[in-house]
């Protein structure tokens, strides 16, 4: 029996979801979640993975494609590609490998080797499927680029990364990177997917790959060799590129597993764009390790589009995210109960706070509760989860997976408490040691090293837990937005905005929003000689939305005198917040006299 301690932080307990066992028409990967805990071990699990042939390591695309396409599952569809415009393309194992195989070979063939950087900038296309377990295939690093970022968050990320390659189409080059070639100095390649306009300092890639070898024999690859770079944010400074090894598949393999339930002859559907990590870690990776067809969806949110998609495809686990869930919510569990959903066995979601509402939203439009779970791109993989066959609480993330020891703990100076008591919150920390854990912030060890105290990473994430163990998420300890389900640093933010000549100052928070959790709201105060007005706010807008894309630029703008900060010089976002939202000012004694 739960005790008042598993009340979540509203103070609302919602009821829990149970599911009979004659609900079951396939059994669940973890059915007692005690005993596989406790006879979990990493090292079993990474025995569910087959090793580079000869014993020559641990390779991401072996065990993603070559290692199936090499046995029964060789004609099997690997991905199924729904393109915008209604076309339909399936590529098999089989296909998938030579594919890979070709673009790594281009990749040789150009002098990119092993712990090269390889970024892709492009939507939901098969080539950026095959150019990200190509890249890893060659040993090489792939990092994607969110295609709706504009050229400056793209500029910074691939200066930080220093790829040497990018893979592109020819629309999103001339928009967002020709201009800016200039300022990309490590930038040696751009292969650009799809015919159309060729331009100077590119490279057309079918061709390239129509001349590659459809053969590559992986090299060795160590399972601590750097695979994937996925860059995120913090409060301040430039983003964070989170580098994640070989042998996080490890991980990506057991967790979906466990979290996502997967079954042989699954279809799954992850909607999340691979320019974040969801989108590869379960869009690319997981369910190719496990054998299983994936449906990649290039078209943008639609909710008869997508029902469609769930109805026709059979799509059996779906992997989704509460702002979708919200907007779907929105058109009516009508428009979801007309439909046949019978394959449907498993519903998920991840990236930000799924409301209990949305919870049991779930049940009502397709029979079936979503299962929250939760994770960081630093994580590499999900953490804690709402399972298959435990009962569901609806506004919680759910338990640690086996393999991952979770605490809730407080910071004191440079040490950190754990706080045991149920109920009590406190920063969401997780004992180091799952395979897909973070191994650095590229080129920024400070950063990093902050990450950690007495033998435990601390999320940023503030939480509690239950007395039955189920984690109830609160908040951000910092400042970073959550809007859609892309991170967004305010900071970024900012710098673009001081470069206006008209701007003095900038201050950028979360405002909440009931569908996208939080939209990106700035604040600026003027440079003399600059007056508000609405002009003004409307071409500050029009400035960040065309240097950093719609997914990171301000919805709203509004004009102040002067921006708050603290003594020290730096912009007291809480306050700001709290200004807006009419909320309790807290703590301003450190407040700059203005
Ligand atoms: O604040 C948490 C929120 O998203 C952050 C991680 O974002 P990102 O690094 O972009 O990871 C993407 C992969 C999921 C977390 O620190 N978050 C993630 N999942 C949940 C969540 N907040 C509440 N509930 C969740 N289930």
């Amino acid at each position: 029996m739960a005790s008042d301690a598993s009340l979540p932080a509203s103070g609302t307990r919602w009821p829990a979801i149970t599911k009979p066992r004659s609900d079951w028409n396939v059994v669940p990967n973890l059915v007692d979640y005690d005993r596989t805990r406790a006879a979990f071990s990493w090292e079993n699990a990474r025995r569910d993975l087959d090793g580079l042939p000869g014993g020559r390591g641990l390779n991401i695309a072996h065990e993603a494609v070559d290692r199936h396409a090499a046995g029964r599952l060789a004609t099997r569809v690997a991905i199924r590609w729904l393109s915008k415009d209604g076309q339909r393309r399936e590529l098999t194992y089989a296909d998938l490998r030579e594919g890979t195989s070709r673009f790594a070979n281009v990749l040789q063939a150009l002098g990119i080797g092993n712990g090269d950087i390889v970024a892709a900038l492009a939507g939901r296309i098969p080539e950026l499927y095959i150019a990200a377990l190509g890249t890893i295939k060659n040993g090489s690093v792939f990092t994607p680029l969110f295609s709706a970022f504009g050229p400056e968050p793209i500029q910074t990320r691939i200066n930080i990364a220093k790829a040497r390659v990018l893979v592109t189409t020819p629309a999103l080059y001339q928009k967002k990177v020709e201009a800016l070639r200039g300022s990309l100095p490590s930038l040696e390649h751009v292969l650009l997917v799809g015919a159309g306009a060729s331009f100077a300092g590119t490279r057309d890639l079918a061709a390239l790959m129509a001349g590659a070898d459809s053969q590559f024999v992986i090299p060795p690859t160590d399972p601590n060799d750097v695979a994937l770079l996925h860059f995120t944010s913090g409060t301040t400074g430039k983003p964070k590129g989170a580098v994640h090894v070989h042998e996080a598949v490890v991980a990506h393999h057991a967790t979906a597993r466990f979290a996502l339930d997967f079954h042989d002859d699954d279809i799954f559907w992850c909607t999340a764009d691979p320019g974040w990590i969801t989108g590869t870690s379960y869009g690319i990776i997981a369910p190719l390790t496990h054998g299983l067809t994936s449906i990649v969806d290039e078209a943008d949110f639609d909710a008869e589009r997508w029902y469609t998609i769930l109805e026709k495809e059979r799509v059996t686990v779906w992997y989704t995210a509460p702002t979708a869930i919200r907007m779907l919510i929105r058109t009516g569990a009508a428009a979801a109960r007309a439909r046949d959903f019978r394959s449907l066995r498993f519903l998920s979601s991840v990236g930000e706070p799924l409301n209990p509402e949305a919870v049991r939203w779930g049940v009502e439009a397709f029979g079936r509760p979503f299962h929250d779970n939760w994770w960081q791109t630093e994580t590499g993989g999900i953490m804690i989860a709402n399972f298959a066959a435990s009962e569901v609480r609806p506004g919680s993330m759910g338990r640690p997976l086996p393999g991952i020891d979770a605490a809730i703990v407080r910071r004191v100076d440079n040490r950190i408490e754990v706080i045991d008591e149920p109920g009590i919150q406190g920063e969401l920390a997780l004992k180091p040691g799952w395979p897909s854990m973070f191994r650095a912030y590229l080129s920024d060890d400070v950063r990093y090293r902050r990450c950690f105290a007495d033998g435990y990473y601390l999320t940023g994430d503030l939480a509690r837990r239950d007395s039955d163990g189920y984690y109830w998420f609160v908040g951000r300890a910092d400042d970073v937005i959550k809007s859609s389900g892309h991170l967004i640093g305010p900071f970024e933010v900012e710098s673009v905005l001081v470069e206006h000549p008209a701007v003095a100052e900038a201050g950028v928070i979360g405002k909440p929003d009931p569908i996208a959790l939080e939209i990106v709201k700035a604040f600026v105060a003027l440079k003399p000689g600059f007056e508000p007005s609405e002009t003004l706010r409307r071409e500050l807008l029009a400035f960040t939305r065309v240097r950093l894309g719609a997914a990171v630029a301000p919805k709203e703008l509004d004009f102040r005198p002067s921006i708050p900060k603290n003594r020290a010089g730096k912009i007291m976002r809480r306050l700001l917040k709290a200004r807006e939202l009419g909320l309790p000012e807290g703590d301003t004694s450190t407040l700059e006299a203005s």
